[in-house]
């Protein structure tokens, strides 16, 4: 494999904050375990529109395609309420999304167990717990024709379309299953197929994926009602290893998944495309949250969920697993010796800033290796 490219995009608010401190352990990375990628700089969002009054430019979408991973800090700020919405910064990252056909949003919802009583879930119930959320990202309800106003028998009404293909759901469940391989061999396919032509497709479309491909006769396939899957997220979590969805019950059980766990400040993203023809994706890398302009330029922003956006980078396009997992350890023990950003401080804690926390993590790889 030739040396693999990395375009990174801080964007505005805390994005660039936290940026500093994935660029820290990237270099930390080079030097300590050989990690050796090619790093290209570019603008996103705000940042790119003061410079070039769009949200991204066409050379940056260009070197996007060509990378082997995007990493993305956030966009968007008040700054830019009144600007029009094709190039508002939320335009640059949609753009950036349907360009890289980016199909498959990878969500975690993973415990840190000194983090346990962030949640308002019992401890018990939440205690080790690590769920994979597959949303299915450019179809469904989300972009499905017709929409909009329409006059039917006399009436005005209005209506959203979903639609699937075979294709569609088949990309996204493949991600699922050859992730599960990986984890705990067991994938939760969801939808409503007692209501909804398009769930029942979907189920039969899995199943069909499934029992045609022998690679995946190891893994689990289990099929669960969306509004189920919701009660069974509160109920008993650790009943999940992958969950994969479509666009819309996605977005909702991901982000119910997601509060299982605590802040906003802790949660990484990865969106992943097809493959190409020598089996490389397309993928980008951002942490779920905003660029929090409440916080920006304090220093307060928790870094963690930017660090461990790297790190599904990590696992997900430059084969590095051991880093990852080395990166989750010096994680857990950070906040096991009570070091907190503000948004994650609970009695007793430690409180630190941005880099504080950047280079509490540092420190504790250096104790590792
Ligand atoms: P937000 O995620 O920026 O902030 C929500 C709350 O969480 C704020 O109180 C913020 O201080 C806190 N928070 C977020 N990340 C944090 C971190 N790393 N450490 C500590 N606290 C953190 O969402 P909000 O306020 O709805 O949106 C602000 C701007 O960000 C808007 O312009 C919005 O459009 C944009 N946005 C961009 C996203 C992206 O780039 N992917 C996603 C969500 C919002
Ligand atoms: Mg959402």
């Amino acid at each position: 494999m030739s040396t693999p490219t990395l375009l990174l995009l801080p964007g505005d608010g805390i994005g660039p904050e936290v940026f500093a401190e994935v660029l820290k352990l990237i270099d930390w990375l080079a030097r300590h375990r050989g990690l050796d990628v090619t790093t290209r700089d570019g603008l996103v969002g705000g940042a790119c529109y003061d410079r070039h009054g769009v949200a991204l430019t066409d050379e940056t979408l260009a070197e996007a395609m060509e990378a082997d991973a995007v990493l993305l800090g956030a966009v968007g700020g008040p700054k830019y309420d009144n600007v029009p919405r094709e190039v508002r910064p939320e335009a640059g990252l949609l753009r950036l999304r349907k360009e890289m056909d980016l199909f498959a949003n990878l969500r975690p919802a993973l415990t840190f167990k000194a983090l346990l009583d962030a949640s308002t879930l019992k401890p018990e119930v939440i205690e080790g717990l690590d769920i994979l959320i597959v949303r299915e990202l450019t179809g469904g309800v989300y972009f499905g024709r017709p929409r909009g106003m329409q006059t039917f028998e006399g009436e005005e009404r209005c209506v959203d379309t979903q639609a699937y293909s075979q294709a569609e759901v088949e990309r996204v469940a493949r991600v699922a299953f050859d992730l599960a391989a990986k984890r705990g061999h067991k994938v939760h396919s969801v939808e409503k197929a007692n209501v909804m032509e398009t769930g029942a497709f979907w189920r039969r479309v899995v199943s069909g994926l499934h029992a045609a491909n022998p690679e995946f006769s190891a893994i689990e396939l289990q099929h669960m009602y969306a509004d189920n899957c919701a009660m069974q997220l509160v109920r008993n979590p650790k009943q999940f290893d992958v969950i994969v969805t479509d666009n819309l019950f996605g977005d909702l059980l991901s982000d119910c998944a997601a509060m299982l766990t605590g802040s906003l400040g802790m949660l990484p993203s990865a969106s992943l495309g097809a493959p190409d023809a020598s089996g490389r994706r397309r993928a980008m890398y951002e942490p779920v949250h905003g660029s929090a302009p409440d916080i920006a330029g304090q220093g307060k922003a928790n870094p963690l969920a930017m660090l461990l956006s790297f790190g599904m980078a990590l696992r997900y396009s430059l084969d590095r697993g051991a880093d990852a997992d080395l990166l989750d350890k010096a994680v857990e023990n950070v906040l096991a010796a009570g070091i907190r950003t503000g948004d994650i401080a609970g009695p007793g804690a430690t409180v630190v800033s941005t880099s504080g926390m950047g280079d509490a993590v540092l420190a504790e790889l250096d104790r590792l290796i």
